[in-house]
């Protein structure tokens, strides 16, 4: 039941511990007034802070108003305490061309390049604003995402959204790290709440790294990335363990050690020269280092009688020029887990620095 702090320098979302459950979502704005974005961001911020209070989203409630009025709540999370729930936005380079705000758009926050093997699919990527909505119990973390998309009827319209089940990642020592869908443990080498002096360099946007508005802040980077689980689960497990790097019991390198060793990297190390956690490395990528937050998902079936299950990858960092890039450009060419993997959707959004004051809201340093 316990609720995170809305409020403080960062916002809550990137390395307060990740929740098990994920309901994110894109949106495009339809109006072309800004004072009715500013508006409705006043209005999300007000509801944002109450809903991770365990609260209504609105002040009256979804059973307190007059019959004749729809409620300001929609009521499914009724009796639900907070979970958890941690709501994070983050403002894609389409709103900038939209309102026309070039000068405040950070360089680094440009659509992603087309990667080898990509099948990105539009209708299912990029957004203008996007809200990762984070929380132990799904029905609360769904909750939010649809009072804020009801609040922001008119103004913005829903471009696509993604439920999340089962963390790939940890983001505190103090958590055990969870397994993906292909049975391996995800989340060991990340960054952590824990480092601070690593989060500055490699989390962090600095002051003088772009707009005034962004210091503090984060990008963020999301793919959905369909994995092939059956063809996977036919892959003997020696092979699984060399595509990943490390061993599927423990996690630890396939060089030798306990899960949080260094892996040996060296010309006579057991890890094959196209393993994952090879090329994901930092020694490979010029120092890259990612926050990873990303969540299992299984959207039913496909109709060929396989489950269309993958990873929401989701990343933060300081510069996904520094970050993100760099490492999927490495991972694109060689990677031999690309066989059982499809990226199909792609998002990049510059997240802010946290809210300070009650009268602050989302938007307004940019706005
Ligand atoms: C490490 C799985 C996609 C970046 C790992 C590990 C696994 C894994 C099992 C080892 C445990 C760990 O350190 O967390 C997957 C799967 C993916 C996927 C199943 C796709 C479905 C990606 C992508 C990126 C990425 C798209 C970034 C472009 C990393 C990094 C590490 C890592 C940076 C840590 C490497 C190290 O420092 O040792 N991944 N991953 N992964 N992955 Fe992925």
């Amino acid at each position: 039941g316990d609720a995170i702090p809305f409020y403080g320098v960062r916002q809550a979302g990137i390395i307060t511990p990740a929740q098990d459950r994920l309901h994110f979502v894109a949106f495009d704005v339809t109006t072309s007034k800004r004072a009715e974005l500013v508006a409705m961001l006043e209005n999300w911020t007000a509801a944002a802070a109450r809903m991770t209070a365990g609260l209504d989203a609105g002040t009256i409630g979804a059973v307190g108003g007059i019959p004749e009025a729809p409620p300001d709540d929609t009521g499914e999370a009724i009796g639900l305490p907070a979970s958890g729930l941690t709501l994070t936005i983050g403002f894609g380079p389409s709103l900038f061309r939209k309102f026309g705000l070039s000068g405040q758009r950070p360089e680094a926050l440009e659509d992603l390049p087309h990667f080898p093997g990509d099948a990105i699919e539009e209708k299912i990527s990029g957004g203008d604003i996007c809200i990762q909505a984070c929380s132990h119990d799904p029905q609360v973390a769904v909750h939010a995402v649809r009072n804020l998309a009801r609040l922001g009827m008119g103004v913005v319209s829903v471009r696509w959204s993604q439920l999340g089940f089962g963390r790939t990642s940890s983001t505190s020592t103090s958590q055990a790290t969870p397994r993906n869908l292909f049975g391996f443990k995800d989340g060991t080498a990340n960054l952590k709440a824990e480092e601070p002096a690593l989060l500055d360099e490699h989390l962090w946007v600095r002051d003088g790294d772009g707009p005034a508005w962004l210091t503090g802040g984060s990008y963020l980077v999301s793919r959905k990335i369909r994995m092939v689980v059956e063809t996977w689960d036919r892959t003997p497990l020696g092979e699984q363990e060399a595509i990943v790097g490390r061993t599927k019991g423990t996690g630890a390198p396939l060089s030798g050690g306990q899960e949080f060793d260094e892996p040996d990297l060296s010309d006579k190390s057991a890890i094959p020269v196209d393993a994952h956690v090879r090329l994901a490395h930092p020694t490979q990528n010029q120092g890259a280092r990612l926050l990873r937050r990303g969540y299992n998902f299984v959207d039913g079936s496909d109709g060929l009688g396989r489950l269309n299950a993958g990873l929401f990858f989701l990343a933060y960092q300081r510069d996904p020029r520094r970050g993100f890039i760099p490492v999927q450009t490495s991972l694109a060419r060689r990677d031999s887990m690309n066989e059982y993997i499809r990226h199909v959707s792609s998002g990049i959004f510059a997240c802010p620095p946290g809210l300070q004051a009650a009268d602050d809201f989302w938007g307004r340093s940019l706005l």
